[in-house]
Order: structure tokens, then C-alpha cells, then sequence
């Protein structure tokens, strides 16, 4: 009696996605009407095991249009919600899955507060896609099942090996969900697959997908899922503003190159915070064009730490300015926080402030590096990215090669550093050798407690004259 009732409730939704889909463009006035509101969490835990609810046809077909409505807001219980295996996913972890996940995406792009549900329990593959905008507002995809990227570096397309999953001009998106986002990049990481990805598509082998690309987008979350096993950068945003990155996982292994936890270029007004991120690189990375940056409750390790920069390369512009970076665990990780830079840069680095660090086993802890160089040697330049107004307050814990390490340019110094409150003990599992703390053409203040001691002696007094040789470097270009 039910299953008889459900097949044939079946064979409804059916026709009813059908019509859906053809007409959810010009629908989406039409619907308007309908006044209940929708309680999506309800709605998806209501859907029980055995599978996933397409739109309701009953409130999906299109009536006959009514008077013009003024307002968009209220939606149609049911409606809202857009399957990805009711737009023809198999969810087998097989099957390629981009073209449901792309209708899907279409078809919620028209409707206010829609969500692309990628169900529970099922594994979707899918190919290098673009979901792009502009959609309506409050869209949201809701990742409860797993979404995993090509395993095989050929099966790759060459056109596509920037980025995996690229957002692309949405405004007001929330991605959210229990759910995973596998890059599967293991591939990537091993120097064998780097030649053959170098001898098949005859391209720099820097050139690695990032898994989660936002592009011009505006007022995005991204909540609670996990992401793993980048090819590279799990999740990047560029040329953004407005994002909120809260609960999330980002996990790849120590061994995994260049697997940039959360990078930001181009990119204001950004909150990231209670995450854990572990992978090859670093965990919150903050590149030129970036400010008003608010990162804190980080677990952080394995990796490279809390990095700004490196900026300045093959003597560009870098600007980065109003950056806190507060309440954050670093365990076994490269640096803690860290700022590094090219030679031959121009631009600045402002108002920066690293509070609130703990470190365990941190090689180094305290890193400004204006000599930053990806070989052996790089060619020593007069011109520098500016730096001023760092301030370190409450950096603890243990290291395990050396405390403090300022390395600032011959030509610009570092200027504004204040040193407030480090205590930093040697690791019992450094590999003895520790170094002194080191501050090169490093000026500004430091403020007991200070252990060890040393870095009381380490910055130099300001003079009035140090500011103005920091000033009058191209700092006026940001
Ligand atoms: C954080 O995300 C996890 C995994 O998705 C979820 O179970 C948990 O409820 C979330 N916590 C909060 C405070 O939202
Ligand atoms: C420094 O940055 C913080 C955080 O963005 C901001 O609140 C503050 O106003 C900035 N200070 C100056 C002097 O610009
Ligand atoms: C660059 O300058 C540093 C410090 O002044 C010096 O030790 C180093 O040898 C120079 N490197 C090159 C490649 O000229």
C-alpha cells in the first residue's frame, strides 16, 4: 500500500521535475503567490533513507499568472529545495554527476532562499564546473554527501586546471552542510605525476586545481563541511568581499605541496574562524589586495601556519592592510605567523596585529621575512614591500629552531613592530641547535614579559627619521 502510493508519488515528482525545469524560469513570478513559508532543516531531516523529495509538482506546475507582487520573500513549502539526483545524479562516486549538479544549480538560481541539496550518504563525481551567478538571493548548497573531484590527473581537462569547483558572481550564497568536498589530489602531490602532468599538457606544473574557488562574489558563507585532499589551495577567494568561513575542516597531509588551506587575494571585510585546517602549506594565507581580515579560533597543523604574503614577486605591487589575526593553536607547523615578501616589491603592509598565539613544537613562531626567494639565491634589490605596524601580543608556547626571526630589507625597514608579552621556550622535541632571536632592520618597541630575554635587545628604537625612509618607498601606490 505505501510503496504502491509512493511510486506512483513518484511518478509525479517526476513529471513534476520535468515541468519544473522547463518552466522554472518564467515559474518563478508565478509562484510568488503561495504563502507558506519554508523551513528547509525540517524539510531536509524529513526526508528519511530512503531517498530524496524532488520539488512538489503541486506547487510547482505554473497557474495562471497572477497580479504583478511586489515583493519576492515568501516561497512555497517543498519548492525550495532542488536534489541534485532529481536533476539525473547517480551519486554512485562513478558516474560523472557535473550536468545534475549544473541544472540543479540553474534551476535554484532562479528562485529566492533555494537550496541545491547534495544528499547524505551518496558520492558524486564531478568535473571542473563553473556555478555561476548572478542567482537570487539567499541561495544555498547544502553538502551532506560527498562531492568528489576527477582521482586521475588525465582525466583533467587542460582547460581546466585552475580551479575544480568555481564560483563565479554570486552575491548573498551560503554553502553549509555535514557533508564532504574531496579533491582527491593525492595524484597531484607526487613528483612522478608532476612530470607526466608536465609532458601531457606542456604547462608549468605550479599550475594545480585549487578545490573551492569563489570569484567576484559577494556576501558568502561557508559553513561546518569539510574539505580534503586538494590538488592545491583547498579554498580560495578572489576579488571578493563580505565572507564569513565559520566550522569548518580542511584536512590534507603534512606531505601534500603547496595545499594552501583558505587563500585570499583581492579580497575585504573577511571573518574566518572556529576551523581546524590541516595541510601541506598555509593554513589562512593573505595575499596582495587584502583588508579588513578578521581570522581567529584557528587550529592550525599540520602546515605552514598563518602566512601574509608572499608578496612583491617579479617586482609587483602588493597592498595589505587591516589584518587581525587572534586566538589561534598552532601545533607542529612551520611558522606560527608569519609575513613574507620579494625583493624588488613595492606597495605596503599596515596595521597588522598577530594576538592571542599559541604554539607547540612551531619551528618558527615569529617570522617577518623580506628576503623571501623560492630558490637558492634570488638577486638581492633595493626596492621593498613597506612594512609597518605589526604588533605581537601574547605569542607562547614552544618552538623548535628559533623564536623570533625579523628579517627586514636593507633599503626598508620595518617599522611600528611592537613585541608585547612573548614568552617562547625551547621544544623538548627541537633538534638542539636553537638560534637566538633575530630582528634585522627591525625598529619599534618591546614590553616585558619577554622570554627569552633577548628579545628585549632585539628592535631597534624608532627615530623619526627610520619612518620617512619606510614612507617615501612606493607606499603611496596603495
Ligand atoms: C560544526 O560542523 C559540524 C560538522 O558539520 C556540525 O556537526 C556541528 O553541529 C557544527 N557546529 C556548530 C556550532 O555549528
Ligand atoms: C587597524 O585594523 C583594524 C582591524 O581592521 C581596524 O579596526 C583599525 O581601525 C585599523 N587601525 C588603523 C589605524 O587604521
Ligand atoms: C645580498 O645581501 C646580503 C646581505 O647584505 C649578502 O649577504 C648576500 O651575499 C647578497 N646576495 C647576493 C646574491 O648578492
Amino acid at each position: 500500500m505505501k510503496s504502491t502510493k509512493h511510486s506512483s508519488v513518484r511518478f509525479f515528482l517526476f513529471v513534476g521535475v520535468a515541468i519544473f525545469i522547463t518552466f522554472s524560469i518564467i515559474s518563478v513570478e508565478a509562484r510568488k503567490h503561495n504563502n507558506n513559508r519554508h523551513k528547509p532543516h525540517k524539510h531536509l531531516k524529513d526526508k528519511g533513507s530512503n531517498g530524496h523529495k524532488a520539488p512538489d509538482p503541486a506547487t510547482n506546475i505554473p497557474g495562471p499568472a497572477p497580479a504583478p507582487l511586489p515583493h519576492y520573500g515568501s516561497y512555497p513549502t517543498n519548492s525550495n529545495i532542488f536534489d541534485v539526483l532529481s536533476f539525473g545524479a547517480k551519486g554512485d562516486g562513478v558516474s560523472d554527476d557535473s550536468k545534475a549538479l549544473l541544472a540543479a544549480w540553474k534551476a535554484a538560481c532562479q528562485v529566492s532562499g533555494a537550496i541545491v541539496e547534495i544528499p547524505a550518504e551518496f558520492k558524486f563525481l564531478i568535473k571542473p564546473i563553473i556555478l555561476q551567478g548572478p542567482c537570487m538571493p539567499h541561495l544555498v548548497l547544502e553538502i551532506d554527501g560527498i562531492l568528489l573531484s576527477p582521482p586521475r590527473v588525465g582525466a583533467w581537462p587542460k582547460s581546466s586546471l585552475f580551479q575544480w569547483i568555481n564560483f563565479k558572481w554570486v552575491h548573498d550564497f551560503t554553502i553549509q552542510g555535514t557533508g564532504k568536498v574531496d579533491g582527491q589530489g593525492s595524484d597531484w602531490w607526487s613528483p612522478s605525476e608532476v612530470y607526466y602532468i608536465q609532458k601531457k599538457f606542456k604547462h608549468n606544473p605550479d599550475m594545480k586545481p585549487t578545490a573551492l574557488r569563489f570569484y567576484d562574489s559577494h556576501k558568502i558563507t561557508v559553513r561546518d563541511i569539510e574539505i580534503m585532499n586538494s590538488p592545491q589551495c583547498h579554498l580560495k577567494f578572489d576579488s571578493s568581499s563580505g565572507i564569513k568561513v565559520d566550522n569548518i575542516t580542511i584536512n590534507s597531509p603534512a606531505m601534500s605541496p603547496n595545499t594552501d588551506g583558505i587563500h585570499l587575494q583581492n579580497t575585504k571585510d573577511v571573518e574566518i574562524q572556529h576551523s581546524n585546517i590541516g595541510c601541506g602549506d598555509d593554513c589562512v594565507s593573505i595575499q596582495t589586495g587584502c583588508s579588513n581580515i578578521h581570522v581567529h579560533h584557528i587550529n592550525c597543523g599540520p602546515g605552514h601556519g598563518i602566512s601574509v604574503g608572499g608578496l612583491g614577486k617579479d617586482k609587483s605591487v602588493a597592498c595589505v592592510s587591516d589584518i587581525v589575526v587572534e586566538k589561534i593553536s598552532l601545533q607542529n607547523t612551520l611558522s606560527g605567523v608569519r609575513i613574507k615578501t620579494w625583493q624588488g616589491g613595492i606597495g605596503s603592509v599596515k596595521n597588522v596585529t598577530f594576538s592571542n598565539i599559541e604554539v607547540s613544537d612551531v619551528k618558527y613562531p615569529v617570522i617577518i621575512d623580506q628576503f623571501y626567494c623560492d630558490k637558492k639565491t634570488c638577486k638581492n634589490q633595493t626596492d621593498a614591500v613597506a612594512i609597518s605596524g605589526v604588533k605581537y601580543d601574547s605569542i607562547k608556547g614552544s618552538y623548535s629552531v628559533q623564536p623570533i626571526h625579523l628579517a627586514c630589507s636593507n633599503d626598508v625597514p620595518c617599522t611600528g613592530v611592537d613585541l608585547i608579552d612573548i614568552q617562547l621556550k625551547p621544544s623538548s622535541n627541537g633538534y638542539g641547535g636553537f638560534r637566538q632571536a633575530l630582528c634585522w632592520n627591525s625598529y619599534g618597541k618591546s614590553q616585558a614579559p619577554l622570554v627569552p630575554s633577548s628579545i628585549d635587545y632585539c628592535l631597534r628604537t624608532e627615530s623619526g627619521s627610520v619612518k620617512g625612509t619606510a614612507r617615501s618607498h612606493h607606499e603611496h601606490i596603495c
